[in-house]
């Protein structure tokens, strides 16, 4: 369009300037005494004004109108067709371009699938060895396991210097298993444990959370089962076959967890050899048991059942409900995970942490009958269980992790037992492989144990009293 108005403005100039000679401007005043310009172009042929010379003259303009129109249109057709033909070009080259990224994008994709199914294959075998392996040592005869002393060495599963992921979920599931028939519940356990209370602060150096050190790494899981569990030593350990050394993990993942892996010390826990594998008689939930003067103390799978295992006799010496507990995701920490009952023990003796609807959420702490597992007292916090990580105990007072992924969060409030009254606190706590599943508080290791992503750690802690002329 712009080509056909540049040739018609050419042609209108050329017309012009052929008659351009005879041209004329004049100026002369209109009867009303206005100026007026008038501008006269002589015609080229005066002399015979409308006559056939005119004509020849109309036709010969129509030729060339009409030449012009005819090139004019065929050059704008041939724009046209140009910026057709340069479309179709340009459109096939996006066209390929476009495919050939699509058939990138799907091989990437399928190789993607690939290694993804492979993935899921190679997991899903592990998963259904690990059960069959489970089976077989469910199914074996028992055998009497309890070792003193040197034999205990016998029982150690085969040192393998080249110790492969598949390898020590193996080692570890092929340590001795002792089944116990589901109920034997023994009246047993029912006897009066002496007051962990202790005299003075001197001897038990109790003092409030001061500050917590850096995470120290003992043991990193290999099997995909090891991303969060528990892990503890006895802080008061009885009885002759387990010492203060003894170690004790339960890998939380899993439908069914019932094994409870027993190292001899930290060194074994360290290299993962577990002189003896126990399976509980009931399920475990959650990363919330307890190790506490010979007995396991854990929450009963899908329920606010409280159960103490008896380490010695292997057997189950207590069962009780914890009375309005919320349980299997209720009252979680923020991590979820079935977190919603914790139990711990320090100086002062068993706790369990936890809420209920009367509670709507909000931490309750309760300190437990360690033989029959009656509530003996409870506090009520005004922190919500599901915004803090953890929670721990320590010489009665109860504290909360902020975060179970910020690798530097805080311990943001501490809850005082003794005086009923909680606190807003700010001591620096890492978290350092980003998913902190389990904080608990050893007071004779004077230690937080806590499980990090895979990663067994433990914490040094510092107690007294800030800022209150208290020593
Ligand atoms: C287990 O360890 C042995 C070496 O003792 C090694 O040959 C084998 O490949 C390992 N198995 C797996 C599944 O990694
Ligand atoms: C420990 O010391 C603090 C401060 O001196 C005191 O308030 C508390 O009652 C003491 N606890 C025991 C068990 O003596
Ligand atoms: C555990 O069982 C053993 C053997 O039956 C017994 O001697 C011990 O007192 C029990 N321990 C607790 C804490 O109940
Ligand atoms: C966490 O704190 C340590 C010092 O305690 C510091 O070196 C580190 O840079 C901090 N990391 C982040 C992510 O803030
Ligand atoms: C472990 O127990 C022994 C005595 O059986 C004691 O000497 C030692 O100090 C204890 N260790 C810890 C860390 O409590």
């Amino acid at each position: 369009m712009l080509l056909l108005l540049s040739f018609l403005s050419l042609f209108c100039f050329a017309v012009f300037s052929q008659s351009q000679g005879q041209a004329s401007l004049s100026r002369s005043n209109d009867p009303n005494g206005r100026c007026v310009y008038s501008f006269t172009v002589v015609s080229p042929q005066e002399s015979s004004c409308p006559g056939g010379n005119a004509k020849s003259e109309m036709d010969e303009v129509l030729t060339r109108l009409t030449l012009l129109e005819a090139l004019v249109s065929r050059l704008t057709a041939r724009e046209e067709r140009g910026t057709a033909f340069g479309g179709v070009r340009h459109s096939e080259e996006n066209l390929h371009e476009a495919y050939a990224q699509v058939t990138r994008e799907r091989n990437q994709l399928q190789q993607d699938q690939k290694r993804l199914n492979a993935q899921v294959q190679k997991l899903q075998g592990t998963v259904a060895e690990l059960n069959r392996e489970a089976e077989r040592l469910r199914q074996r005869p028992c055998e009497q396991t309890h070792t003193s002393g040197g034999t205990r060495h016998e029982n150690r599963p085969l040192r393998d210097p080249v110790f492969h992921f598949e390898n020590t979920s193996y080692q570890e599931m092929k340590a001795k298993v002792k089944e116990l028939p589901a109920s034997r519940l023994l009246p047993e356990g029912i006897q009066r444990a002496s007051s962990p209370k202790l005299s003075s602060n001197i001897s038990s150096g109790c003092g409030e959370l001061l500050s917590v050190g850096e995470p120290v790494l003992h043991r990193k899981a290999d099997a995909i089962t090891g991303k969060y569990g528990v892990w503890l030593q006895d802080p008061d350990p009885q009885g002759p076959y387990y010492t203060n050394k003894t170690v004790w993990r339960i890998d939380s993942i899993g439908r069914e967890i019932r094994q409870l892996f027993v190292y001899e010390d930290m060194d074994q826990f360290s290299k993962g050899f577990p002189m003896k594998v126990l399976v509980l008689p009931e399920p475990v939930e959650s990363t919330g048991a307890t190790v506490y003067r010979g007995s396991l103390y854990y929450q009963r799978r899908r329920s606010r059942t409280l159960l103490r295992y008896n380490l010695t006799s292997e057997s189950l010496a207590s069962r009780l409900d914890l009375p309005h507990a919320g349980f299997h995701g209720q009252h979680p920490y923020s991590w979820g995970g079935y977190t919603d009952i914790d139990l711990a023990a320090d100086e002062q003796g068993l706790w369990v942490i936890y809420s209920t609807g009367k509670a709507k959420g909000a931490i309750v702490i309760s300190q437990l009958d360690p033989a029959s597992l009656e509530v003996r007292r409870s506090w009520e916090t005004k922190i919500r269980k599901n915004s803090v990580g953890n929670a721990f105990m320590v010489c009665g007072r109860l504290y909360t992790v902020a975060s179970y992924t910020t690798p530097n969060t805080t311990i943001n409030y501490m809850f005082d037992t003794a005086t009923s009254e909680g606190q807003a606190v700010a001591v620096p706590f890492v978290n350092k492989y980003r998913y902190n599943s389990m904080v608990d508080y050893n007071h004779a290791q004077r230690k937080l144990y806590a499980w990090d992503n895979f990663h067994m750690v433990t914490y040094d802690v510092r107690l007294g009293w800030a800022g209150k002329g208290r020593s």
